[in-house]
């Protein structure tokens, strides 16, 4: 029998695009998914849409489909994160030899793969969880993928891997190596946080601009963005959706305002709480989806007002421009330093400047700024104190204040820009107003606080009744 170089599991959306990748790279491939239910002919199916690759071999039987492996197996599990990603690997393992590869490329929350990680490596199995971006066309023709686990285990995957990730503008591939354990899904995670406050961002735009600007009107001036600093993938997406039809109707103005989510966003939330980062925008923008879904609650209120407040002060264009760009530094900064902080925390050596170099092609948030922050992050990993971003940020706030301010006067909800706004002001005010904060902790449960008339850090108790 033929062996193959390389395993998948999971043919969803997913599991099938990456499977046309690696086998149009020149990789022998076999696949295998369960035949459960409507499932039964998802293998046949896909091997008979994709005879063109005749390199692909298709599989129901999980030990034929192991059996097909080259040594040591690699194998890549796209399945829906959390319990079935363990079913998986508990019908895997007893067919496996030690020094065999798994690799989880679904979002799954990184302390469950560190936690499978261990256990794996306990038992002599290598565990890469890798995190993938780019959605199903990014799958298909080049993803953003951001593998973790040991470097062994690495080193034996990277050429496939390479091989079928997006390439940057150097043609260097959109793949590294993020650092050990769960380092991978956790950079994965955290991109997601900043995808949902790059959506967000363009959101709250969308909701400044439409009282004033029909849906061709703003997707031209997205459209001019997206040939400046500004440009992104998600923003020319935007400006596709909104002039996007179905018959004579914009598809975007019949889709209900209900934001859904799958996780990501809230755990990058949790994280940044658990870890004592201020990542506020990456939060407000979970919030907000929160607050869409509760489209009843909207307009069961609504009907309260008697009068329609109309929006009456039209946005300065110019400003909008500045100020997305003031809001997006501020998103990144604040994603990035909980990156930072997490690699503290769990011993993971991330090269940032790799990091955001791999996320320039491929993935949700790839964007020119992305591209600037690989090269910022070569001379610095603070990238508030560059030069460049903190004159950026200073001579844009005005631009930032004037954007709130529309939003306020018009009733246009914008907190996410807000977030960023707040955190420029509270993150370059020398004296906050948290002593009295610490007087009140220290004033009703005796928390101490720490001096300003001395050098030392000790800390200090006022018995305040009797003072
Ligand atoms: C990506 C996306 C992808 C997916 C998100 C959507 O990088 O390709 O992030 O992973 O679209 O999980 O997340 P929500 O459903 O939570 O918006």
């Amino acid at each position: 029998m033929n062996v193959s170089a390389f395993g998948l599991i999971g043919l969803g959306v997913m599991g099938k695009s990456l499977s046309l990748n690696i086998a149009e790279k020149g990789f022998t491939l076999s696949v295998y998914n369960r035949t459960e239910g409507d499932e039964a002919h998802v293998v046949d199916d896909f091997i008979n849409d994709t005879e063109t690759f005749d390199s692909i071999s298709g599989f129901k039987n999980m030990e034929d489909f192991i059996r097909s492996l080259e040594s040591p197996r690699k194998i890549l599990i796209m399945v829906k994160s959390g319990p079935p990603v363990d079913a998986v690997i508990s019908q895997l393992k007893p067919l496996l030899d030690p020094g065999d590869i798994i690799i989880d490329g679904g979002n799954s929350y990184f302390k469950d793969t560190q936690e499978r990680y261990e256990a794996l490596k306990k038992e002599g199995f290598n565990f890469i969880g890798c995190g993938i971006s780019g959605g199903e066309e990014g799958a298909r023709t080049g993803p953003s993928l951001m593998p973790g686990g040991s470097a062994e285990a690495y080193s034996k995957v990277k050429t496939i891997l390479e091989a079928i990730a997006a390439k940057d503008a150097q043609q260097q591939p959109c793949c590294t190596h993020i650092g050990s354990g769960a380092a991978g899904h956790f950079v994965k995670m955290i991109h997601n946080g900043i995808e949902y406050a790059e959506m967000q961002l363009l959101a709250e735009l969308y909701a400044l601009l439409r009282p004033f600007y029909n849906n061709q009107a703003i997707s031209d001036l997205f459209s001019q963005w997206q040939q400046t600093r500004s440009g992104s993938f998600l923003l020319d997406i935007s400006s596709k959706i909104l002039i996007t039809k179905e018959g004579n109707t914009y598809i975007l103005d019949r889709i209900l305002d209900k934001a859904g989510n799958k996780g990501t966003g809230s755990w990058s939330s949790e994280t940044a709480l658990d870890l004592g980062q201020p990542s506020t925008m990456m939060t407000s923008a979970v919030f907000s989806r929160y607050i869409s879904a509760l489209k009843e609650k909207r307009v069961d209120l609504r009907k309260r007002f008697n009068n329609q407040t109309e929006s009456t002060q039209e946005p300065d264009l110019q400003s909008l421009e500045k100020a997305y760009y003031f809001a997006r530094l501020i998103n990144h900064y604040q994603g990035f330093e909980l990156i930072k902080e997490a690699a503290k925390l769990y011993g993971w050596n991330i090269n940032l400047a790799e990091l955001a170099r791999s996320w320039t092609r491929g993935c949700i948030i790839q964007s020119e700024l992305m591209s600037k922050i690989a090269i910022w992050f070569q001379s610095g990993d603070d990238l508030i104190k560059n030069d460049t971003v903190f004159e950026h940020l200073k001579s844009n706030e005005p631009a930032v204040l004037d954007l709130i301010q529309n939003g306020l006067a018009n009733r246009v909800p914008v907190d996410c820009f807000y977030q960023a706004y707040h955190f420029w002001i509270a993150i370059t005010t020398e004296n906050l107003s948290a002593n009295l904060i610490q007087a009140q902790r220290d004033y009703f449960g005796a928390h101490l606080y720490q001096r300003n008339d001395t050098q030392n850090s000790k800390f200090y108790h006022t018995n305040w009744l009797d003072s």
